[in-house]
């Protein structure tokens, strides 16, 4: 990872100032040198929490709410890199794996199921060294080139332009095109944009049609370049601003397809970035993308995804909602250029990044998911549907078998990560109106500095009236007795389900595909405008109130 990144995130993690909730006292207490005051540290957090039960208030008025939560907070990402596009979604016509035109059944159903509302491609970094016109025409005759980002691995472009936006018709998704500006020309992006979205008699639309596709396809979403600071041509924001200026002056409007034009953004807590580029560009872009990693470094080890500890969990979790500061000190900067919120905030890379599974190859980014990994995902969720004024979408880096992905394949197998159940429990918050609440739960400072509160919730209206209310008890030891005031609504039950397991770093492999699942919640009842339900530890419920 570039040195630019590097540097911003170290600087958003100085000031250090260790705080030993009680779990992590049991840690410390190991140290002779301060043995004797833990001791009495320890016996004190103890007991209170043996004589008193997790307790927690929320309030939720059901008929208030303006804002509707965009489903693209819930986008995808799929990029050149590993596995995620050969042997994830595609496997060719050929495979023995069972498929659909090419795109492997079981994984395609499965996103299906997902309601996956958006999906960025090709990448990533991978992006800025793609030329377009080596992924049309016929197979055999495309040209190879080394993914030099990823592992070097040789990338045959069987799977590009037709073979991605046929998937997105097919999964019902909005594309999300993410152009080439690090190693592209100007000329190249303006007529990617016309093979794809061009009706007319225009070069660009014959060669499609030469290719097998008629009728233009509709994107609307397209990223002018990605990680420009980075990956995406080590730049400066002040050359970036006036590169995006011009690349994006001739990607044109076709034939009532409106393009939705994305500047590469900042890496978490680099501000700098999004002032030039509000300043800069300013309302040439409809959108200004950011990058938000769970990581714990960008150099040195990561840590497993699934050995850990429990102070590794906690600091995960304060590291996760971190991002609720970056994301308001983002907006705070587009606020002043921008006051009627025009611009969206786009948090098109997002999730976990642990170190590679042992035995897989390096560079390819292939991690495991465990129960810990659905915290990030539901914990980054509840914190996005707060800022849905200015953010408008958010895609979690990525869909198969790269980094915090949905689904994990392995030859004609495939799992279900916990993340994925956290997304496909949360759907129904796709398109909803946002229901504000307050809540009140104990909190505990964890590593570096962070406070966590022990509960996190959102709740939502659909089009059709329902309330959907999901909660987490990131507690790793303790149920929490939750109180929800309820008002503006009535409803007499709560169904749903609830996802958790008997570890935290349990996770699903190929040999047990079903350890951490979703299962019927039935903790919860409704008596007088009050629900009142009981969290077990480290769970995360979805309710909807009938
Ligand atoms: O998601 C993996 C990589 O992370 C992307 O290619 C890049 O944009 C980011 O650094």
């Amino acid at each position: 990872m570039d040195d630019a990144r590097h540097h911003a995130l170290d600087a958003g993690m100085t000031g250090h100032r260790p705080f030993l909730p009680y779990y992590i006292h049991i840690q410390t207490f190991m140290n002779p040198m301060t043995n004797k005051l833990l001791i009495g540290g320890l016996l004190l957090t103890a007991s209170l929490s043996l004589s008193a039960q997790r307790s927690a208030t929320l309030t939720i008025e059901a008929d208030r709410g303006t804002q509707i939560i965009p489903k693209e907070i819930y986008g995808q990402f799929a990029e050149h890199l590993g596995t995620c596009i050969y042997g994830g979604l595609w496997v060719g016509e050929d495979s023995s794996i069972p498929n659909i035109q090419g795109y492997r059944t079981d994984v395609f159903n499965a996103l299906k199921e997902l309601h996956v509302p958006v999906l960025r491609w090709p990448g990533g970094c991978f992006a800025d060294e793609y030329h377009w016109r080596d992924g049309i025409g016929p197979r055999e005759q495309r040209p190879k080139m080394v993914n030099n980002n990823w592992g070097g691995t040789i990338e045959d472009n069987s799977f590009g332009t037709h073979e991605f936006l046929n998937l997105c018709e097919m999964l019902g998704c909005e594309p999300y095109i993410s152009g080439n500006v690090g190693s592209g020309t100007v000329e190249e992006l303006a007529k990617w944009v016309e093979y794809m979205t061009s009706e007319d008699d225009s070069p660009m639309a014959r060669l499609r049609r030469q290719n097998g596709r008629d009728k233009a396809w509709k994107v609307k979403y397209l990223g002018v370049g990605n990680e420009s600071w980075g990956c995406g041509g080590s730049m400066r924001p002040e050359y970036y601003a006036d590169l995006y200026r011009r690349y994006s002056t001739y990607c044109r409007n076709y034939d009532g397809n409106r393009l939705f034009k994305i500047a590469s953004g900042a890496s978490d807590y680099d501000y700098n970035w999004t002032d030039v580029l509000m300043d800069r560009v300013g309302g040439r872009m409809q959108g200004l993308s950011l990058h938000y990693y769970t990581v714990a470094g960008w150099s040195g080890s990561k840590g497993s995804a699934t050995e850990f500890t429990d102070e590794d969990y906690y600091w995960t979790l304060g590291k996760c909602r971190e991002v609720e500061d970056v994301i308001k000190k983002h907006c705070a900067i587009m606020d002043r250029y921008d006051p009627k919120k025009q611009i969206a905030l786009i948090l098109d890379e997002w999730g976990t990044w642990w170190d590679e599974e042992p035995g897989t190859v390096s560079g390819h980014l292939y991690q495991q998911n465990s129960l810990r990994d659905a915290f990030v995902a539901s914990l980054s969720l509840d914190i996005f549907h707060k800022y849905t004024d200015r953010l408008k979408m958010a895609n979690i880096a990525q869909i198969v078998n790269v980094l915090q992905s949905m689904i994990l394949t392995k030859d004609d197998r495939m799992v279900l990560t916990p993340t994925y159940y956290v997304f496909k429990m949360y759907r129904v918050h796709q398109d909803a109106t946002y229901l504000p609440l307050e809540l009140s739960c104990t909190t505990v400072d964890v590593r570096d500095g962070r406070r966590l509160p022990l509960l996190s919730a959102t709740a939502s209206r659909d089009k059709e009236g329902r309330v959907h209310l999901s909660l987490s008890n990131v507690d790793l030891n303790e149920a929490q007795e939750v109180t929800v005031r309820l008002s503006g609504i009535t409803a007499r039950k709560a169904v749903g389900e609830v996802l958790t397991s008997a570890a935290i770093t349990d996770y699903n492999s190929f040999e047990e595909p079903d350890r951490v699942r979703p299962v019927p919640f039935k903790d919860a009842k409704i008596e007088k405008g009050v629900l009142r339900l009981t969290l077990p530890a480290k769970s995360i419920v979805t309710l909807e109130l009938q």
